[in-house]
């Protein structure tokens, strides 16, 4: 006999749960080597010799059946030295998604005040229902920049924004970065830096003189590591250790850990630059190219580009005509977004064969 009903123990999930749409990512493969994978804005290329050869460590005693390093002491020493920062500036998590995730929980009560850009990274809603914070929701302007004035005008508790903006590839210039920390000043500023390393600047020299700034960054992207799940978050030594005090024990596993020891030797920072280099050098080609069969593109400061087509119907037909094709870009339902697509800049080999494409099916 059922001891009860499983809808008895599922009103006891807390209401701001109840309701909650998990992340759904952009589509995934089986193959690589048959596919152009253009939609999660991962590197196409792999990361350097050294890196890869972490993977041997498999087999050295200890390495998998004791736990790995809990206070990131080594890690964070290497980070800081390659950031110019103090390691006490340092948070680790399992991916910058999980760097997000506990800064929403230090900071975020029930019904605090939550500012979010429209459109914008599709994680803030999930953080929003996580904490049951209430939403401000801000619909940025045409050119995608970072409206602080009326952010400011909200009066948040916290924000949330994404720089070099996501889907668009967009760069707030570090100036209204500054603004918005002195206009909100104590409340908190996350400026979510995923794409930063295929842009000009960034705002780490903010967190010298603004301590409610937190910034987050990733190995996912420039440093090809999406596989490892390795990201950070920055800021002043007291607001990080609050946030240090909330993760999870062992929070980075033990390959992922030698990874980013790896990925931070000074030969592999060469390797990462060359390949940052290339991947912006294509990302202008692409754009151009993409322009050249009537698309309107903004300027990218990531490793993706935003075209916009001529209609929603174009632009549909186009994901679902590349697909047949096996090449995966990102298509977005958001009405914002309708007759546009995001594509990651992949290999010159796989740009190309993604122009050829859309050439054809715009016949
Ligand atoms: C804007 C933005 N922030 C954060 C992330 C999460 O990155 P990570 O792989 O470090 O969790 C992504 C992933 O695509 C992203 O696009």
């Amino acid at each position: 006999m059922p001891i009860g009903n499983v809808a008895q123990v599922l009103r006891l999930v807390r209401s701001n749960i109840r309701g909650l749409k998990p992340y759904v990512g952009g589509a995934q493969i089986i193959s690589y080597a048959e596919w152009a994978k253009l939609n999660q804005n991962e590197s196409p290329y792999p990361p350097p010799p050294s890196v890869r050869a972490v993977g041997n460590k498999f087999n050295e005693p200890g390495f998998l059946n004791r736990y790995p390093p809990g206070d990131h002491k080594e890690l964070k020493g290497r980070l800081a030295a390659h950031l110019g920062l103090a390691p006490e500036q340092i948070t680790f998590g399992n991916g910058s998604d999980e760097v997000l995730q506990n800064v929403a929980l230090v900071f975020l009560d029930k019904g605090d005040k939550l500012a979010y850009m429209k459109p914008d990274y599709s994680m803030w809603p999930v953080y929003e229902q996580l904490t049951g914070a209430s939403p401000r929701i801000i619909d940025l302007p045409d050119d995608y920049t970072l409206p602080v004035d009326r952010v400011s005008a909200e009066r948040p508790k916290l924000v949330f924004f994404s720089n070099p903006h996501t889907p668009s590839g967009t760069l707030t210039p570090i100036d209204d970065v500054r603004r918005l920390c002195e206009e909100l000043f104590p409340n908190i500023i996350v400026e979510d830096e995923a794409y930063a390393d295929f842009a000009e600047g960034n705002s780490l020299k903010l967190l010298e003189d603004c301590p409610n700034l937190i910034v987050t960054k990733t190995f996912s992207k420039a440093f090809a590591l999406a596989g490892m799940r390795l990201g950070y978050g920055l800021g002043h030594p007291s607001v990080i250790s609050q946030i240090d005090a909330i993760r999870l024990p062992y929070n980075i596993n033990a390959a992922t850990y030698a990874v980013g020891l790896a990925a931070l030797e000074p030969e592999s920072i060469e390797y990462y630059d060359g390949m940052i280099r290339l991947i912006k050098s294509e990302r202008n080609r692409l754009r151009g190219s993409l322009e050249n069969v009537g698309f309107s593109v903004r300027p990218s400061h990531a490793n993706f580009v935003l075209a916009k087509t001529e209609s929603p119907e174009m632009a549909e037909m186009l994901y679902h005509g590349l697909a047949k094709n096996n090449i995966l870009v990102r298509y977005f339902s958001d009405e914002r977004l309708v007759d546009c697509i995001r594509i990651t800049v992949g290999t010159p080999e796989e740009n190309d064969h993604l122009i050829a494409e859309i050439g054809e099916l715009l016949g």
